[in-house]
């Protein structure tokens, strides 16, 4: 078992790896660790109704947050790196645990994952070390938010501090509705995490992801992606964890990634070094390119839901490597990461009732699919002792495709999904509209 504590000479021997998450990201995260060479076995806890089916990943059942069992898990299973999916587990703390249990641990310690399970901490991060995002104001009650837009008298985004399960924020039109979100807050709307706001400057233009994989000193840079958050066509209807995604985005070329890189991304990692706190994981920037340039909208200490299942696909046989590498604070000893130049794209297929109330239990009939460069990740599935999967979450299914252009990608990523059937399916059929001809 490798020690994370102090930093090698060499990267140990990595053979045996479990996946902590049993949503889309983590199915997608265990398919591509499980194809570098060298890797035997690939355990995820509690996985899918999919895990045990592709890539032949192998799945125990353990809660994301029981840290105890998850160490016990390694100490059987011989595990040299554990990679941590969602945010929960992460801002809990299970990272740490599973660190002073001697584990090389990908994902950032509960210190690190403020990031984005407070974003009155993050904001202030930025503010202190000059990173571009949203003027932003913190209310501790209601009338503390509505004096504020009393002196305001403009619009704001209003934003819940704590994690909310990406329902915690209203992007309001008017002061009626920025006074109304406030006040929902206050009235528990989003239980503790709503118990301070932050209230933002709204800011204009295309949305896009970058992903840094971190040493705590280094990092390298995932292409771009660009997620689809609105459930319905055209961008409307309700905010969802996320629809669909391309990568790499045109959106930032390589000048624009260098730029977040410069204007973003190192002056985070140096900030949260200067706190004293040795992030080794994914800083997801959510960002938004604005007329005065990238701005930061959110950070999230994890990789994004679809975006990872859209990037695994095109990424090369160093990944564990890498993630190993980030994890015992060595990215120098590791291996460039090598990206294929293919355009990838994602579609989400949510369950009826998604997001409120998604319904479960209805039988998925799935046919094998023959092309290679097509990937069908579950998430929100589960294999019943009969054999039969069902629907067991928002989103069900992830298909994704790779192919030489966006075109094409979606065509196959589309016929894809066409081999997937249960009642009350729900997908966007324009997802990457905004690279697609066709
Ligand atoms: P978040 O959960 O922070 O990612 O916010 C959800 C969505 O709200 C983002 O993807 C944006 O579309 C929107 N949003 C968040 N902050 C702002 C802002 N300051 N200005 C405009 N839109 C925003
Ligand atoms: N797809 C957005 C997220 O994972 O937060």
């Amino acid at each position: 078992m490798a020690h994370s504590s102090s930093r090698p000479q060499t990267l140990p021997p990595l053979r045996h790896l479990l996946v902590v998450g049993g949503g889309g990201r983590e199915q997608a995260l265990a398919w591509a660790l499980r194809r570098c060479p060298g890797i035997e076995a690939v355990w995820v806890t509690p996985g899918n109704g999919g895990t045990e089916e592709l890539g032949d990943c192998r799945s125990l059942a353990i809660g994301e947050q029981d840290a105890e069992g998850l160490i016990e898990a390694c100490l059987q299973q011989a595990i040299d790196l554990v990679v941590i999916g969602p945010e929960a587990p992460l801002a809990a703390g299970v990272a740490d645990r599973l660190r002073d249990a001697g584990l090389a641990v990908f994902g950032p310690s509960a210190d690190g994952a403020q990031l984005e399970a407070s974003k009155a901490w993050a904001k202030a991060l930025m503010r202190d070390a000059g990173i571009p995002t949203a003027g932003h104001w913190t209310a501790a009650s209601a009338n503390e938010g509505l004096e504020l837009l009393e002196q305001l008298k403009r619009p704001l985004v209003v934003k819940a501090d704590g994690l909310a399960a990406g329902k915690g924020v209203t992007v309001a039109e008017n002061l009626e509705e920025t006074a109304a979100a406030i006040r929902e807050a206050f009235a528990g709307r989003f239980g503790s995490a709503g118990e301070r706001l932050v209230l933002e400057e709204r800011l204009e233009g295309p949305e896009v992801s970058v992903f840094a994989l971190c040493d705590g000193e280094r990092m390298v840079l995932l292409p771009p992606a660009q997620d689809h958050k609105r459930l319905l066509e055209g961008d409307r209807g309700p905010n969802t964890g996320g629809m669909g995604a391309y990568a790499p985005a045109p959106l930032l070329d390589q000048a624009g990634l260098e730029q977040v890189r410069q204007l973003v991304l190192e002056p985070t990692l140096q900030a949260l070094r200067d706190k004293g706190i040795q992030y080794r994981g994914v800083i997801y920037a959510g960002l938004m390119l604005t007329a005065a340039g990238p701005q930061v909208i959110e950070f999230n200490c994890r990789f994004g839901d679809p975006e990872c299942q859209t990037l695994m696909p095109l990424m090369g046989p160093e990944l564990a490597q890498v993630l190993q590498a980030c994890a015992l604070g060595c990215l120098d000893l590791a291996p460039d990461l090598s990206v294929a130049g293919t355009c990838s794209a994602c579609v989400v297929a949510a369950a009826d009732g998604y997001p409120e109330a998604p319904r479960k239990g209805d039988l998925i009939q799935l046919q094998p699919d023959p092309e290679p460069k097509r990937q069908l990740f579950h998430a929100g599935t589960l294999r019943q002792k009969d054999g039969q999967v069902v629907t067991a979450g928002g989103r069900v299914l992830t298909q994704v495709a790779q192919a030489e252009d966006f075109d094409q990608a979606f065509t196959s990523a589309y016929e894809g999904l066409a081999l997937v059937r249960f009642n009350g399916m729900q997908f966007r059929r324009d997802i990457g509209h905004q690279v697609r001809r066709s």
